[in-house]
């Protein structure tokens, strides 16, 4: 254990950067029983850091999750021989043991969920348990017959049926689609299988996880603590 005590609380306690300086300010952290008030007291190994009087593990033996705003022309896969990765987005001291929970394809955007806990991405990328919301925008405009084909269901090539739980037209050629599945390019394939072709797909949501405004292309944070508890167990 070493580095900054905020940045240290955060991952421990799965909170943000400012509530973690915000528990310090208020005197609750204590190091090695002394209660400290810098955010950036320096830690060293061995050292034992208390909250409330709670001894508190190192983040590295418990579990990681985190969210990526995840930018177009990276691979949702660990390692890919030829072409970038989001892993790659990633410092190597977090690579040990991550996984992608729930792909996107290369040439979408938004929200990317990655964790080193591979019960909690498999119950995460179960059919029929977590809503994902997706923005498309369209070559052709929308109209209410691929309104109604969406939601009633639409017939993808060997695959079955796929059906939209939501659809809002946001323009004449944007959608917000909503759906509880995660099958290979199932959004493109819906909008091909009503007659239209996606120009663009950002992934806002999955299972109430709301991708961060503050991430830019490329830049991740760490879950909150009621951001995991999201993906019901
Ligand atoms: N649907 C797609 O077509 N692509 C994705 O990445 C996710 C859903």
């Amino acid at each position: 254990m070493s580095g900054r005590l905020d940045k240290w609380l955060s991952q421990s306690l799965g909170v943000s950067r400012s509530t973690a300086r915000v528990l310090i300010r208020g005197g609750r952290v204590a190091v090695d029983g002394r209660p400290v008030h810098q955010a950036d007291t320096r830690l060293e190994p061995g050292m034992q850091v208390s909250c409330d009087d709670q001894p508190l593990t190192p983040p590295q033996s418990r579990s990681g999750y985190w969210m990526m705003h995840k930018p177009l022309g990276y691979l949702s896969a660990t390692y890919d021989d030829h072409q970038p990765t989001v892993i790659d987005l990633l410092p190597a001291s977090m690579h040990a043991g991550i996984q992608v929970a729930g792909r996107l394809d290369k040439d979408s955007s938004g929200l990317l969920l990655l964790t080193t806990d591979g019960a909690w991405s498999h119950r995460l990328r179960r059919p029929g348990h977590h809503r994902k919301v997706y923005r498309l925008w369209l070559a052709e405009p929308v109209d209410a017959a691929m309104q109604q084909a969406w939601l009633r269901g639409v017939e993808l090539r060997s695959d079955g049926c796929a059906r939209a739980l939501a659809v809002e037209v946001l323009g004449p050629c944007e959608v917000r689609m909503t759906i509880d599945e995660g099958r290979y390019h199932q959004v493109r394939r819906m909008c091909a299988a009503a007659g239209n072709h996606v120009l663009a797909l950002h992934r806002e949501e999955v299972a109430g996880i709301v991708l961060d405004a503050e991430l830019q292309p490329g830049q991740w944070r760490a879950l909150r603590a009621e951001e995991i508890a999201r993906v019901d167990a």
